[in-house]
C-alpha cells in the first residue's frame, strides 16, 4: 500500500473501561514500535484522556504545559469548531508533527501527536449541556459526535499510516465514538480475576448490549495481555480462560498472541529521558515482544482490509 505518499491510515483504539490496565503504556509502545519497523511508517497518537498521559509520555512537561497554555490542543479545536464556528481550523494545525525523541537506525521516529488537556473532561461535559439545551436526546448527542468524527478525523487517514487513540478509562462519549469508528479495538487487560470482571463488564456494554446506542457496532475487540508475570499462578490460569474465550464461536473478544510481560523497562519507558535509541529505551527483553506485536497488528490490519 505504500509508495511513499499513500498512507495506510489505520485507526487503532487502546480502551479499556478499568484503569492502570497498561493503555497508555501500550500506546506509547505500540507507536514506537510500528514507527521502527519501518522508518517511513507514520503514526499519530490521539490522547482522548483527559489524564494527558500519552500527552506527557510523548511531548514532556514543558512542551505539554506549553501546548495546554496556547490552545493547541484538541478541546482547543473542538472549542473553535463546535461553539465559535470557526470552521477555517483545521485538525492537522493542531497536531504536534515529529515530536519524539526516540531514534532507530540514526532516524527520529516519525510520531505525531495529538495532544488534550485535563480540560477535556469539562469540554465533553459542556457538549452534552449544550446539546441537551438544544433539545437532543443522548442518542442525538452520539449523533453529533460521530459526524464530527467522520468530519474532522477521516480526512487524516491521507495523512498517517496509524492513528491510534489513547481511551481513557471508563467509556467517555468520545472513547465510544472512537472505539465504534476504529478499524481495530485492542483491550490491553492484566490476566487477573479483577481484569477479567471488567473485561466481560466492558464487552458487555459495548459490543454485546442491544439497547442503547444507534451508532454502528464497533469491530470485534482483540484481548491484549499486559502486565504478565509467567511466575503467578493466576495469571497462568487466566490466559487459559483467555484462550477457551476466544476460540468459543460465540465469543465476545478474539486474543491478541504476543504478551506484554511485566517489566520495569516498559515502565520507565513512559518517562522521557534523553534520546534513546529504539533498542536502548525497550532493551532486548522487550525490543522483541515489541516486534511481534507489531508484527500482529500489520497481519491484523492487512486482514481487515483484505
Ligand atoms: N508491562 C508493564 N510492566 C511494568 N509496569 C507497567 C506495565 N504496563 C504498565 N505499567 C505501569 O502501570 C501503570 C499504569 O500504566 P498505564 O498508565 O499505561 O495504564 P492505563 O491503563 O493507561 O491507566 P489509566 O487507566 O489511568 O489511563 C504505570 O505506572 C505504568 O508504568
Ligand atoms: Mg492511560
Amino acid at each position: 500500500m505504500k509508495n511513499g505518499t499513500a498512507k495506510t491510515g489505520t485507526f487503532i483504539a487502546i480502551a479499556n473501561m478499568k484503569g492502570g490496565v497498561g493503555k497508555t503504556t501500550t500506546v506509547v509502545s505500540l507507536a514506537e514500535a510500528l514507527a521502527a519497523d519501518d522508518l517511513a511508517t507514520s503514526v499519530l497518537v490521539v490522547d482522548l484522556d483527559p489524564q494527558a498521559s500519552a500527552s506527557l509520555c510523548l511531548a514532556g512537561d514543558d512542551l505539554l504545559a506549553d501546548l495546554i497554555e496556547g490552545g493547541r490542543t484538541l478541546q482547543d479545536f473542538l472549542e473553535l469548531r463546535l461553539f465559535e464556528h470557526d470552521q477555517k481550523r483545521s485538525l492537522l494545525e493542531f497536531v504536534r508533527s515529529h515530536l519524539s525523541l526516540t531514534t532507530h537506525r540514526g532516524q527520529q521516529l516519525n510520531i505525531s501527536l495529538l495532544p488534550c488537556g485535563p480540560k477535556l473532561r469539562l469540554f465533553e461535559r459542556e457538549i452534552i449541556y449544550a446539546y441537551t439545551k438544544k433539545g437532543h436526546s443522548m442518542n442525538g448527542i452520539e449523533g453529533v459526535l460521530w459526524t464530527m468524527f467522520k468530519a474532522y478525523f477521516r480526512p487524516l487517514r491521507e495523512t498517517y499510516d496509524y492513528i491510534i487513540f489513547d481511551c481513557p478509562p471508563g467509556i467517555s462519549p468520545f472513547t465510544e465514538v472512537a472505539i465504534r469508528s476504529s478499524d481495530l479495538v485492542i483491550i490491553p487487560t492484566i490476566p487477573d480475576e479483577i481484569s477479567n470482571f471488567g473485561l466481560n463488564a466492558f464487552c458487555e456494554s459495548l459490543w454485546r448490549s442491544e439497547v442503547g446506542s444507534t451508532l454502528p457496532r464497533p469491530p470485534k475487540p482483540f484481548v491484549l495481555p499486559t502486565r504478565v508475570q509467567q511466575n503467578v499462578k493466576q495469571h497462568v490460569q487466566m490466559l487459559s480462560r483467555f484462550e477457551v474465550e476466544a476460540a468459543a464461536s460465540d465469543s465476545a473478544y478474539r486474543l491478541i498472541r504476543t504478551r506484554i510481560p511485566q517489566a520495569a523497562a516498559l515502565a520507565s519507558a513512559l518517562v522521557l529521558d534523553g534520546h534513546p535509541t529504539f533498542t536502548q529505551k525497550y532493551g532486548p527483553a522487550i525490543v522483541p515482544v515489541l516486534d511481534a506485536l507489531t508484527q500482529e497488528i500489520k497481519e491484523m490490519c492487512h486482514a481487515g482490509r483484505d
